[in-house]
């Protein structure tokens, strides 16, 4: 059954999981547990492959700061959308994907329904207030049988669910700090985005919010 975006924050049962789509799921807070641990590991990520503004291939400059972790990282220039095995930064190969997020992917995928999902990549967006994403499609892997599995932290977000037009309607998903989105199958190829990110500060990450998107690229 489709959810509104009321139900997802329904004060009465705020911590189970809310189907979006016949495969895309929020699983409120899911990632809860794991942010002491994901907070130090991102720094040294970001340490080593810094944040940066790609280009689109139409020459715009993106609002949201990209970096990438895992055998895999998405690059976008003028050449194009892909994905790299090196930072082009550095030429060195992007940071290594950790454990504490791979096992965390792996669990939230297998409650949507995929099992056995073992990311190569993760795509890290750093959204600053008034920074949006607008609506696109993931298809730059290879497999679209392999889910999508994004994990929100710091300020919160609104998410656009659309369909597999550009112009079909979208639903408003609000997404969390600790907040993960799995979405696949049927819904894999659904047109998403964010919606400009409101000002405000979190009491761990300031005003940012930092989305992790894993998923198995190659
Ligand atoms: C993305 O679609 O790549 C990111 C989505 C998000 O920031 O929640
Ligand atoms: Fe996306």
């Amino acid at each position: 059954m489709m959810q509104t975006e009321l139900d997802l924050f329904n004060p009465h049962d705020p911590l189970q999981p809310q189907w979006v789509g016949t495969q895309a799921v929020v699983l409120p807070g899911f990632a809860l547990q794991q942010v002491q641990a994901l907070l130090p590991v991102l720094r040294q990520i970001i340490a080593q492959a810094p944040l940066r503004h790609m280009f689109t291939p139409g020459g715009l400059k993106m609002a949201v700061g990209l970096t990438n972790c895992g055998a895999l990282g998405w690059v976008s220039d003028r050449h194009g959308y892909r994905y790299s095995a090196v930072d082009p930064l550095s030429n060195q190969p992007w940071p290594a994907l950790p454990e504490v997020l791979l096992g965390l992917a792996n669990r939230a995928a297998s409650l949507a329904g995929f099992s056995d999902f073992h990311a190569d990549a993760c795509l890290v967006n750093c959204y600053r207030p008034g920074n949006r994403l607008s609506l696109h499609q993931d298809r730059d892997e290879r497999d679209f049988d392999q889910p999508i599995v994004s994990i929100s932290l710091g300020l919160p977000a609104v998410f656009l669910l659309g369909g597999h037009a550009r112009n079909a309607p979208t639903q408003r998903i609000g997404l969390r700090h600790g907040d993960v989105l799995v979405w696949g199958g049927e819904d894999r190829l659904r047109f998403h985005g964010v919606l400009p990110l409101k000002p405000g500060s979190h009491p761990l990450l300031g005003e940012l919010r930092i989305n992790l998107t894993l998923r198995k690229a190659g």
